[in-house]
């Protein structure tokens, strides 16, 4: 008996073995083609539909959903929709942008997810996006009221028809544009830096794209100096002297604090910008 275990856990193992070098060659000779114009076969779209749907399910389930039927709220909500979503998932008898035709996967009419996703769900998806898709994740844009209003917004959706849909378009917009983002001037409930928040918030404002930041994946080609260090350096910029405070002036107007500079304007939140200047202030030269 023992024995034909261990022939077992052998075979598995050399099996294994065997599935890691096959998956080495696919990727070393190039094989795999990751050109958005070659769908997903089949199986493994299948596959990847069940995956999304249980990794939302688990992860959605112990929201606590507000009340969803005022008016305001509703038309608050096509309002971002229409700022920020229907270029891509398009809206009855409204088509997507054309850019967004060619994303792979392509996004979905959001009337039948509407329609069959619990309103917690879509809340979570709104929030926290969808990795490997482009379906970007909203919560650093977006208040939490703004998303539970987009959410609100698409409980009614499946009823709208394409006449319907146009009337609503033709509504002058009640929200100024930048009322239909978060406002990256509103320093919010000012709670201190948190490190692990401007950790993750990190990831979410592209600066990897555009820093070598220690333990954060990003572009590789970088047009900004280096993070690692930045707790030492006396200045920020050459212009401005390094402290937590200086340093959220510095995140959420770059370009006001020095004209020129190539470090882009992200509209950061004042929290948001806190608690990276916290997360900065751990980034010493010998990590
Ligand atoms: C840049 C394009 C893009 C934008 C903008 C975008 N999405 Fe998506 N969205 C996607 C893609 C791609 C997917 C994944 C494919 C799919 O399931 O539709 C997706 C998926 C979703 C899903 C899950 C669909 C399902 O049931 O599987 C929901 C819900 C959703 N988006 C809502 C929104 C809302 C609401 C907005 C606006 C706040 C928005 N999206 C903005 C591209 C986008
Ligand atoms: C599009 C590229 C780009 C993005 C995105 C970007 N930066 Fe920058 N950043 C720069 C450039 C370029 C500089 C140099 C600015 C200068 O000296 O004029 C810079 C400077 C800085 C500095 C000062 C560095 C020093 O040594 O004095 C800090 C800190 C910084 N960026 C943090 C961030 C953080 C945090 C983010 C994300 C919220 C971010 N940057 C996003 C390009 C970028």
């Amino acid at each position: 008996m023992r024995g034909c275990i261990r022939i077992v856990v052998r075979a598995l193992g050399a099996l294994a073995v065997c599935a890691f070098i096959l998956a080495g060659l696919v990727v070393y000779f190039g094989w795999y083609d990751v050109s958005a114009t070659r769908p997903h076969t089949p199986p493994i779209h299948r596959l990847l539909d069940i995956a999304l749907a249980r990794s939302v399910a688990v992860r959605a389930d112990q929201i606590q959903v507000p009340p969803l039927d005022a008016e305001t709220r509703i038309q608050n909500g096509f309002e971002l929709f229409r700022a920020h979503c229907v270029q891509c998932h398009g809206a009855p008898g409204t088509a997507p942008a054309p850019y967004a035709l060619g994303l792979n996967p392509a996004p979905a009419s959001l009337v039948a997810s509407a329609r069959d996703r619990p309103a917690a769900e879509i809340y979570w998806i709104v929030r926290e996006g969808i990795k490997m898709t482009g379906m970007p994740a909203w919560k650093y844009r977006l208040t939490d009221t703004q998303m539970w209003d987009v959410v609100a917004f698409m409980r009614v959706l499946p009823a709208l028809s394409p006449v319907a849909y146009r009337q609503w378009d033709e509504k002058p917009a009640r929200l100024s544009p930048r009322a239909a983002s978060q406002d990256p001037t509103a320093t919010g409930d000012s709670r201190i830096g948190d490190v692990t928040a401007g950790r993750q918030a990190v990831e979410q404002y592209l600066c990897a794209t555009c820093h070598v930041i220690p333990d954060v994946v990003g572009a590789s080609h970088h047009v900004g100096p280096p993070l690692a260090g930045i707790a030492q350096r006396p200045f920020i910029a050459g212009v401005l002297s390094n402290n937590p405070e200086n340093m959220r002036l510095w995140l959420m107007a770059p370009t006001t604090i020095k004209p020129g500079t190539a470090m882009p304007d992200l509209g950061i939140s004042g929290q948001d910008a806190r608690d990276i200047a916290a997360f900065l202030t751990t980034l010493s030269e010998s990590p």
